[in-house]
């Protein structure tokens, strides 16, 4: 028998250490014929631990359980898929589950992380394998014909990127992923390097191919640990196995992979700040151009791509790019893991085609708030997105209809907030965040977002009103077209957007009475 326990940070913050030892000791102590497997998260973090057993029939899910439970499980026949009240039958049966389209997270939860077999054995390697034998301008046409766009945040084509690359002449050039997931309610980077480490290597591999790079960096924020962990010790599984190396699955490309981390810099996520950390300097923003596609790390044409912007390459290689282009909307094609979070009764990852409207991700697919009351706004992006109200719940999830409402999709994090939040301070809070975040190179975000803090204080306070918000409006303005990156320049977008949907917070507070 194979227990399926998740290894993910998501489900070890929520106790399934203690389930896998509590577990380990039923196992042990019953003299059962069963072996525990750590998988990693299939998303539905509101059941985590979530422990499945694979069974005659299909897998078997539980949960959410603790360890408290193991005895009782165990006594109720887990290890043949007994029944228990924590039984939620076949995973793949619960509604969150079965509504989406697992492309990019296809194998994620699934399968146990490190093992090539599981991966090989659930379609894994097949795009590599296509790629190997194909021209670097083919892969680069066919990842342009798929639609795929960086799932970073700013929605450029990735076959445009790296065309570029593949067109400028150097003697040396680099695959870059950015793992250093900052924006708050994200965490679909993580869940893949931790639950299906194989698919971002392959997906390197794949722009290195491509591109004619022959040396890739993943830079992992500190703060994950274990994706540093489980990359780490995949990419030196895939050396040993042929896949890296100087010959690729046996060809005469050569591609290798260095796992770095990050040391904690926000702006760090921020391509050219993060090319300068890479190079052992400080995160500083670069002036583009020149782009990193031209002159990137070391002053190589380089790749910077996302990590679900690159996990998505192995499947549109493997299936071919009108596949992946069939799902979505407009000019936002394929799946988007989708990330809910804030106080949402069902947290999770969500992996749909583009298309779905914020009202049926947050009230449907996410149920509501956590704490039962009604839904008052969403942030849409990190903490550089906008806050969208209620009557904008109609909005589809496509790169070009949030733009349409002064939004951002960026990395498809969202989350959500009852009716007792204060939009002053969320208005406020960007602003601090923002001025504790600056790189300082430029004025607009170095000096504005403090100006930001202090005009909303007084706003607060109550002093002269009308002026208050006619500065911040101001300003806003002067850091959205004149700071030099996303940091200062998207600041406005959770402030204005406060200020515009939610005046009411933003009006003088009748009197406290005495
Ligand atoms: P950008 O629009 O300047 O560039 C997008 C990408 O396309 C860059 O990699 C750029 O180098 C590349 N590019 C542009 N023109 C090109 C060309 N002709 N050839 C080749 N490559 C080209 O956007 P930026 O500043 O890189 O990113 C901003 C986004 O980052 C925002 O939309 C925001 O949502 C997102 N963001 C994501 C965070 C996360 O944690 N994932 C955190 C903060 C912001
Ligand atoms: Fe640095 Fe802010 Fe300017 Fe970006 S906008 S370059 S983070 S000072």
């Amino acid at each position: 028998v194979t227990i399926y326990i998740p290894g993910d940070s998501g489900a070890l913050a929520l106790g399934a250490e203690k389930v896998a030892r509590a577990v380990a000791g039923e196992i042990q102590g019953r003299g059962l014929d069963a072996r525990i497997v750590r998988n990693g998260s299939r998303g539905l973090y509101w059941l985590e631990p979530m422990v499945e057993v694979e069974t005659e029939t299909g897998r078997v899910a539980y949960g959410p359980v603790k360890a408290s439970d193991v005895v009782a499980l165990f006594d109720a026949g887990l290890a043949s898929g007994g029944s228990h009240p924590l039984s939620l039958g076949n995973p793949e049966d619960i509604p969150f589950l079965k509504r989406q389209t697992r492309l990019t997270f296809a194998r994620c939860g699934v399968v146990a992380p490190l093992s090539l077999n599981d991966y090989q054995s659930h379609g894994g390697l097949a795009g590599l394998r296509k790629a190997v034998g194909m021209t670097p301008a083919d892969v680069v046409q066919t990842v342009t014909e798929s639609g795929l766009r960086g799932r970073g945040g700013a929605g450029f084509p990735t076959g445009i990127k790296w065309k570029t690359v593949l067109d400028t002449a150097a003697d040396r050039k680099y695959i870059v992923c950015n793992a250093d997931e900052g924006d708050s309610a994200t965490f679909a980077d993580r869940m893949i390097m931790e639950g299906d480490p194989f698919v971002l290597i392959e997906g390197m591999t794949i722009a290195g191919l491509a591109t004619g790079a022959t040396k890739g960096f993943v830079y992992i924020r500190s703060e994950y640990p274990h994706a540093i962990a489980v990359m780490t010790a995949a990419v030196d599984i895939a050396r040993k196995a042929g896949i890296l190396g100087t010959t690729v699955l046996g060809s005469p490309n050569a591609f290798d992979i260095e796992i770095r981390s990050g040391a904690g810099a926000y702006v760090c996520g921020e391509e050219t700040s993060l090319l300068n950390s890479l190079e052992g300097k400080r995160g500083v923003v670069r002036a583009k151009p020149p782009l990193p596609a031209i002159q990137g790390l070391f002053g190589k044409p380089t790749v910077i791509n996302n990590v679900i912007s690159l996990a998505s390459v192995p499947v549109i290689l493997d299936k071919g790019p009108e596949h992946y282009k069939d799902f979505g909307m407009g000019r936002s094609r394929g799946t988007i893991p989708v990330q809910i979070a804030g106080n949402v009764k069902h947290g999770g990852l969500f992996e749909a085609a583009f298309g779905m409207t914020l009202g049926e991700l947050v009230d449907d697919i996410g149920g509501g708030t956590a704490t039962g009351r009604p839904v008052k706004a969403v942030q849409v992006g990190g903490p550089l997105g906008a806050y969208f109200p209620r009557e904008l719940f109609d909005t589809p999830f496509d790169y070009e209809a949030f733009a349409g409402k002064d939004g951002l999709i960026g990395h498809a994090g969202i989350t959500v907030f009852d009716d007792s939040a204060d939009m002053l301070k969320q208005a406020r809070f960007a602003m601090e965040f923002c001025a504790i975040e600056s790189c300082g190179k430029c004025t607009p975000c170095r000096i504005g977002s403090t100006r930001g803090v202090e005009t909303l204080d007084k706003l607060a306070a109550g002093i002269e009103p009308d002026k208050q918000i006619a500065l911040v409006t101001d300003l806003c303005n002067t850091m959205k077209y004149g700071s030099l990156c996303a940091l200062g320049g998207f600041t406005p977008y959770p402030v204005m957007s406060a200020l515009t949907h939610f005046p009411q917070d933003f009006a003088p507070k009748p009197m406290q009475e005495a």
